[in-house]
């Protein structure tokens, strides 16, 4: 049984309000990145926070420790609940991120594994396990893992244990199913299956009961 998350990509206020409020009931988190605050800026959180689910930062964070806290007292600061962060930066750069989400009582999710054929490139692999092994030992609350190789996620959910969570994006447009990952995942991340559909809701109801 996993929860759904929006990836909420979609460009403007207005956009991004219409889609939410036609969800609304159907999610359990709203993932926004740089579509869509770049378009907006920061202050959307609050425009979503009316749907009284948590808000989640995609900012993929990659920098050095003092430049990732800065980022996390931003997007914590504008209301966010939590934030995705890379780990490739090193542990030192990781550590701050979920130190600074955690002083913010917010929560830390950590890339491991993408979901794109791109990828395999660096991406996964050996790489992805020890992303998932730094997460565990840095306190991270989760990791993302991909739903289009789940037995990728399979494997890394046997590195990080069941005291962390797993979301997982690839259902829908990437081509995964939600059957696919269910079992070893949290939640699912899905975004243009949704926001693009003629029926939002519709679309979202029908990822949330197969999520289920
Ligand atoms: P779609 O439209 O493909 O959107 O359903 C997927 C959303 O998830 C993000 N994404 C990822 N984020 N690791 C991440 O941290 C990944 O492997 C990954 N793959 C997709 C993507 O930016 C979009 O918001």
């Amino acid at each position: 049984m996993a929860d759904l998350l929006l990836a909420l990509d979609v460009k403007g206020k207005a956009e991004a309000v219409r889609v939410a409020t036609a969800c609304t009931g159907e999610l359990d988190a709203i993932k926004i990145g740089y579509p869509l605050v770049l378009s907006t800026g920061l202050e959307i959180v609050k425009d979503l926070a009316k749907s009284e689910i948590p808000i989640i930062a995609d900012f993929k964070v990659a920098d050095i420790p003092n430049t990732n806290s800065l980022i996390c007292e931003e997007v914590f600061g504008a209301g966010c609940a939590g934030i995705i962060t890379h780990a490739f930066c090193g542990s030192d750069s990781l550590a701050a991120c979920v130190d600074a989400s955690h002083d913010h009582g917010g929560v830390c999710f950590v890339v491991c594994e993408m979901s794109h054929p791109g990828a395999l490139d660096f991406l996964s692999g050996e790489n992805a396990e020890r992303m998932a092994r730094m997460a565990k030992a840095a306190g991270a609350d989760g990791i993302i893992a991909p739903a289009t190789r789940p037995e990728r996620t399979a494997t890394l959910r046997t590195i990080i244990g069941s005291s962390m969570k797993i979301y997982s994006p690839g259902v829908g447009a990437q081509g995964a199913q939600p059957e696919d990952v269910k079992k070893y995942v949290d939640g699912i991340i899905v975004g243009r299956a949704i926001y693009e559909a003629a029926d939002p809701k519709a679309a979202a109801h029908e990822f949330r009961v197969r999520a289920r």
